[in-house]
């Protein structure tokens, strides 16, 4: 089905990259989470738009994706970075998040600053800011060595070999970090203050998406859809 009556609407890919939870999951097959639910509606009330299906990637993969147009927007609780600035463009913010540290629930290791994670085999999910944290506050600055940084495919795996005890902390999303402390064997030991804003990835030539899709963000805020959906998803 193509348009609603009033002309052409340009038919929407969503790219996401599942298991960060509660803004992307599978659950008994299905794609959903707080982003998923915000992004279907914010490309419902876009001008011009209409949403068509998701497509499922590493987190990593989500920008080589986005730039070869095999996707038209990535919902994944991307942070607005200037990096990713060089290569892709932002919708206007609609989520604020620090980085957390995990660590098993038993007690044993109860770090309280990054500086306690120096010489521990540590993880986080490839190409994430919680890599970028690792990189530049222990590796770059000599406290930790490049063998002790593990980097997963998603979050999932790295809470897995958390729980087994082959890595000692993770570096997560705050609201990530609190969702698996409240499901898993793990819990938050200290959080790294890093006021990050989360934004959905564009292309840098997509002017029209970039307008209608903050057009549609602004719709959903003040219709009371946002509020609906962050007291749906998060407990706080
Ligand atoms: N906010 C962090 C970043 O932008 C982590 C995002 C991870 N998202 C995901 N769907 N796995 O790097």
């Amino acid at each position: 089905d193509s348009g609603s009556g009033d002309g052409e609407e340009q038919a929407i890919v969503a790219g996401t990259a599942p298991g960060f939870p509660p803004f992307e999951i599978k659950q008994d097959g299905e794609l959903t989470g707080f982003d998923v639910e915000l992004l279907e509606a914010v490309v419902e009330a876009a001008p011009g738009y209409t949403f068509d299906r998701w497509s499922e990637f590493e987190f990593d993969s989500l920008i080589p994706a986005l730039t070869g147009g095999d996707i038209d927007v990535i919902a994944a609780a991307m942070t607005i970075t200037e990096e990713r600035r060089q290569t892709i463009a932002f919708t206007d913010a609609y989520y604020e998040a620090d980085q957390s540290i995990l660590v098993r629930a038993d007690g044993d290791f109860q770090p309280t600053e990054l500086g306690d994670l120096a010489g521990r085999p540590i993880g986080a999910q490839t190409g994430t800011t919680g890599e970028g944290v690792i990189r530049s506050e222990l590796i770059e600055t000599g406290d930790l060595s490049e063998s002790n940084y593990n980097g997963y495919g998603n979050y999932t795996l790295a809470v897995q070999d958390l729980e087994n005890g082959n890595i000692d902390a993770i570096v997560i999303d705050k609201p990530v970090a609190e969702t698996f402390a409240s499901e898993r064997d793990v819990e938050v030991a200290f959080t790294y203050e890093t006021g990050e804003e989360y934004g959905f990835g564009i292309r840098q030539d997509a002017g029209d998406i970039q307008s209608a899709l903050n057009e549609g963000l602004a719709t959903v805020e003040e219709d009371g859809t946002y509020e609906e959906l962050r007291n749906e998803w998060f407990s706080s």
